[in-house]
């Protein structure tokens, strides 16, 4: 009897030995085969880590134990307030984050912004559906289904302003206190979306305000510890105040002269550039002009022009099969298409992803779609396209509810070639990265994902931005200096 349980006891016990350590050998592999598991880090870094991974955990567990108070399984709009008092997002605000690749140009800034143009001289508003708001030095002549009057009288009509900003502020961000009821669906998101930019449209280009309005918007990004950006701008035909209406070259001159203005007072700045990035709500003959206009900037200033894309509702927009046999003869131009925001497998939509692929595509935008196709990902990682995931986008404007659902947890796992960015945090009131960060790392990310991600996403975002090859190894030592300063500065406790 005693014999035959110590041979029990023997053969487990021998068999435990083994199969802890293939297991532990197994979930090592994984591991180490993710975005940024095998890369290792320095002892001062290590420092770093062991008090943001303490944090995260603290955070997780606590979620893990209480899975109805997990922020992140709810909308954006119910926890947003509560980010900055979480101990791993001031660590990740902190933090050098590189390069903000994927952005638009009138959703940077968020509603008390905007909120505060409606106050400077020469406004008319017209209370139409959508709002809209041009500056004039004379009564507008404009189409505008009521009448256009003063911004300044408007405003001294009404008995209590407060009030009257409270409601006007509602026009500048999709916030609100019941996003469930607000936004139903997808096409209710994006009817709202596109009133915001109907709104913000006269506000921000107007010249002089556009001028600021980036200069602000570098600012902002720069406090965000951010250290580059590729801004996609539709180049509105900025105006002045006697009604002249200049082209798009004016808006990318307005651009350069902002990005020199700026990186002569911070010199440690990386730098800007934008990807010209007009509608894809268009027939074949206006596709043709933007592609002469293209081609017009990218002569004028190489340097800032990164490349082209096509912009809106994907689902609502044409697909990018339409204009193939245009943008093949454009493919000098650098593409950096959106594609695969969409839930629909399977649709013309879908296989945007397809077509920017074959296109060339230096980068996709979102890639949402992606995960459902591995053929595709296997391209994506044969051809290194840049993948521009947007995680609190995808979740605003109605692709994924609880972004634990999201599929940038694939392409994490995966080693996709990821760089994390926010697309329009100005119209949901987020930071230029930091919030998105911060919510895929905790909210996406593998609960044992730590440092190594951030810091491989950071490198990434210099890899595959438009920095010219020869300028990269520059950018990447302003970087460097950034983090090492980071690194080397880090004090758990002040979190
Ligand atoms: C990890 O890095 C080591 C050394 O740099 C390399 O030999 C190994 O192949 C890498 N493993 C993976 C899974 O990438
Ligand atoms: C998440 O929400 C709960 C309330 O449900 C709150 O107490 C907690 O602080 C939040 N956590 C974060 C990190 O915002
Ligand atoms: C709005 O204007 C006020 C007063 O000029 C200023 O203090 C505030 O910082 C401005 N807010 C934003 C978001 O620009
Ligand atoms: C207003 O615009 C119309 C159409 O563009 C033009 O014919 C008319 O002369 C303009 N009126 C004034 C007062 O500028
Ligand atoms: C004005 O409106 C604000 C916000 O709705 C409200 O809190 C305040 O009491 C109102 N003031 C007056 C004088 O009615
Ligand atoms: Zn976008």
């Amino acid at each position: 009897m005693w014999h035959i349980i110590f041979i029990l006891l023997f053969t487990y016990a021998k068999c435990d030995d083994n199969y802890n350590e293939r297991r532990r050998e197994l979930v090592e592999r994984e591991l180490r085969s993710a975005l940024g598991g095998n890369t290792t880090l320095s002892d001062k870094e290590n420092v770093v880590n062991n008090c943001l991974m303490r944090h995260k955990f603290d955070e997780l567990d606590y979620a893990f134990d209480h899975p109805n108070e997990f922020n992140f399984s709810h909308h954006f709009f119910s926890y947003k307030n509560r980010i900055p008092t979480s101990k791993v997002y001031k660590i990740i605000k902190s933090m050098p984050k590189g390069a903000l690749l994927h952005i638009h140009d009138m959703a940077i800034m968020g509603a008390d912004y905007l909120l505060n143009i409606t106050y400077q001289e020469h406004l008319y508003v017209c209370f139409d559906k959508p709002v809209r708001f041009l500056f004039s030095s004379n009564v507008p002549n404009v189409t505008c289904g009521v009448q256009w009057q003063l911004m300044s009288e408007a405003r001294a009509a009404v008995d209590n302003v407060t009030e009257f900003d409270a409601q006007l502020r509602k026009l500048f961000t999709l916030v609100c206190d019941d996003p469930d009821k607000a936004y139903p669906s997808i096409k209710e998101t994006w009817t709202r979306f596109m009133q915001y930019f109907n709104s913000a449209h006269g506000l921000l280009t107007y010249r002089p305000n556009w001028e600021q309005y980036f200069y602000d918007a570098l600012t902002f990004f720069k406090n965000d510890n951010v250290g580059y950006v590729e801004v996609r701008s539709i180049l509105p035909n900025l105006y002045e105040l006697d009604g002249t209406e200049y082209d798009t070259l004016i808006t990318a001159k307005a651009y350069r002269k902002i990005i020199r203005r700026f990186m002569k007072d911070h010199p440690d700045f990386i730098g800007a550039k934008f990807i010209y990035a007009p509608s894809r709500k268009v027939n074949r003959d206006v596709l043709a002009q933007y592609l002469v206009s293209a081609r017009r900037i990218k002569k004028e200033m190489p340097e800032l022009f990164a490349g082209f894309d096509l912009v809106g509702q994907e689902d609502a927009g044409n697909p990018l099969i339409e204009f193939v046999p245009q943008l093949l003869e454009a493919e000098d131009l650098n593409f950096f298409f959106h594609a695969g925001e969409t839930n629909w497998f399977g649709t013309l939509t879908d296989e945007n992803l397809v077509d920017a692929i074959l296109l060339g595509s230096k980068r996709i935008g979102h890639g949402y779609a992606l995960a459902k196709h591995p053929v595709l990902m296997q391209e994506v990682m044969a051809k290194d396209i840049g993948v521009e995931v947007n995680v609190l986008s995808n979740a605003v404007l109605s692709l994924v509810r609880d972004v634990r659902n999201h599929p940038l947890n694939i392409f994490l796992s995966l080693n996709l070639p990821v760089v994390l960015s926010s697309d329009d945090p100005g119209a949901w009131g987020a930071d230029p990265l930091s919030d998105d960060f911060y919510v895929a790392f905790v909210g996406v990310a593998s609960k044992l994902s730590d440092l190594k991600l951030l810091k491989t996403l950071a490198l990434n975002s210099i890899k595959y931005s438009a920095i010219e090859p020869e300028n990269k190894a520059e950018a990447l030592q302003k970087f460097t200096r950034q983090w090492n300063d980071f690194v080397d500065n880090f004090d758990c406790s002040s979190y």
